[in-house]
């Protein structure tokens, strides 16, 4: 049956955490998957969850959600993004459903684009998270670039991405993160925000957000959605990924949603309808229990401002770690400037090191990471920092 089967090329970010963890050596260090880790690098469960879990034990059923997911959780959920006093939330004109966190929240709008605009494409940034390419593909959606980063300022490359807004097709759908880049930890500024969502608008364009991580950029999940909120006042219909997968910390329990603005409350119940339609053969109906985490948590006053503070927290720890990181490899002379290091925000430190370099760095030091460069500063700790800046400043020098 299976003979044409050829093996499938490793993934280049979960494949790195595979690598590791096949590594015996004592000294390795995973700065691989954006996943966050405390200073003893172990894997963190939120207090905020911790106490939601308590709450929920003993009250929970096992029956299904609806199609679209949990409500409230939903409800909780565009808050985030919108607004707590959002008009589009009061006149019921966003179509959303819980999705299996961002990459499931993408995945079923680039099916959902596929379906009702079938000629379209999708502008994706140069460079994005590996996986949006993946995305898009297996939803047979072609795929246009725009440029986005500066290798040579580490920063944005904010006039050939105005240049390819503006000659892109209008009407074009274009793939934007709404904070903390991945992989390159470059945002626009506010200023350069309102540019860009000017631009669409003069052109017609859609914008679909992914919103994986917010919070992790500023330590404030209102600051974060400045983005959103810019196009919003703009008046455009967006689409948004949610994900509680890093600001939650709730990576496994596959908890996120997927928003889709319309112009009025007939159509967003459309929307809504044909997207769980979609939902419905792939998996029928999203898993219940990261859901009640989330629901739980900010349906609560209280809970939600530990979540708040915790995700603030995690956000000055990996400040900590950028500062630490870039003192160490001054301290040990190295001639190469490492200011991107503090000066680039969220999860990710775009580093600059070539694959080459990489490699070296895995073969000689036993530290992972992807190929293209991409540290985690979420795996960076006090105890492997010093470590990390030699192994750096070796293959560098
Ligand atoms: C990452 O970029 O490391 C994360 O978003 C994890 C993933 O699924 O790739």
């Amino acid at each position: 049956w299976w003979h044409q089967v050829e093996p499938a090329p490793k993934d280049p970010i979960l494949g790195v955490t595979e690598a590791f963890l096949a590594d015996p050596s004592p000294n390795k260090v995973n700065v691989g998957v954006g996943a966050y880790r405390d200073d003893n690098g172990k894997p963190v469960v939120l207090e905020c969850v911790r106490e939601a879990e308590r709450r929920i034990a003993g009250n929970l059923n096992m029956e299904y959600l609806p199609m679209g997911g949990s409500v409230k959780m939903v409800e909780e959920t565009l808050k985030l993004a919108y607004g707590e006093n959002s008009d589009l939330i009061k006149n019921k004109q966003i179509a959303a459903v819980q999705a299996l966190s961002g990459t499931g929240a993408c995945r079923l709008f680039a099916d959902f684009q596929k379906r009702f605009s079938p000629d379209s494409q999708i502008y994706i940034p140069v460079p994005t998270w590996a996986n949006h390419h993946n995305i898009w593909r297996d939803a047979h959606v072609p795929q246009e670039k725009f440029l986005y980063y500066h290798p040579a300022s580490r920063g944005l490359d904010f006039v050939s991405m105005m240049d390819d807004i503006k000659n892109a097709p209008n009407g074009s759908f274009f793939l934007l993160h709404a904070c903390a880049h991945n992989p390159t930890g470059v945002d626009p500024s506010e200023e350069q925000w309102r540019e860009i969502s000017h631009q669409f608008k003069v052109k017609g364009h859609f914008a679909f957000f992914d919103m994986a991580y917010q919070g992790f950029a500023s330590g404030d999940p209102e600051r974060d959605a400045k983005s959103i909120r810019i196009f919003l006042e703009d008046g455009h219909l967006i689409g948004c990924a949610q994900s509680y997968a890093k600001n939650m910390g709730l990576y496994g329990q596959r908890v996120g949603c997927l928003s889709v603005v319309c112009e009025d409350e007939k159509q967003a119940v459309a929307v809504k309808g044909q997207l769980q339609q979609l939902a419905r053969p792939m998996y029928s109906n999203p898993p219940v229990h990261g859901a009640l985490i989330v629901s739980t948590i900010l349906g609560d006053p209280d809970l939600k401002n530990l979540w708040l503070k915790e995700v603030k927290d995690m956000a000055d720890r990996i400040i900590g770690m950028r500062t630490a990181l870039r003192e160490n490899l001054e301290k040990l002379g190295s001639p190469l400037s490492w200011e991107h290091i503090t000066k680039q925000i969220g999860m990710f430190c775009y580093s600059g090191m070539t694959p080459e370099q990489v490699d070296r760095l895995t073969k000689e030091y036993h530290i992972y990471m992807t190929r293209n460069g991409r540290i985690s500063m979420a795996g960076v700790t006090t105890g492997n920092v010093g470590y990390l800046a030699n192994a750096i400043h070796q293959v560098t020098k």
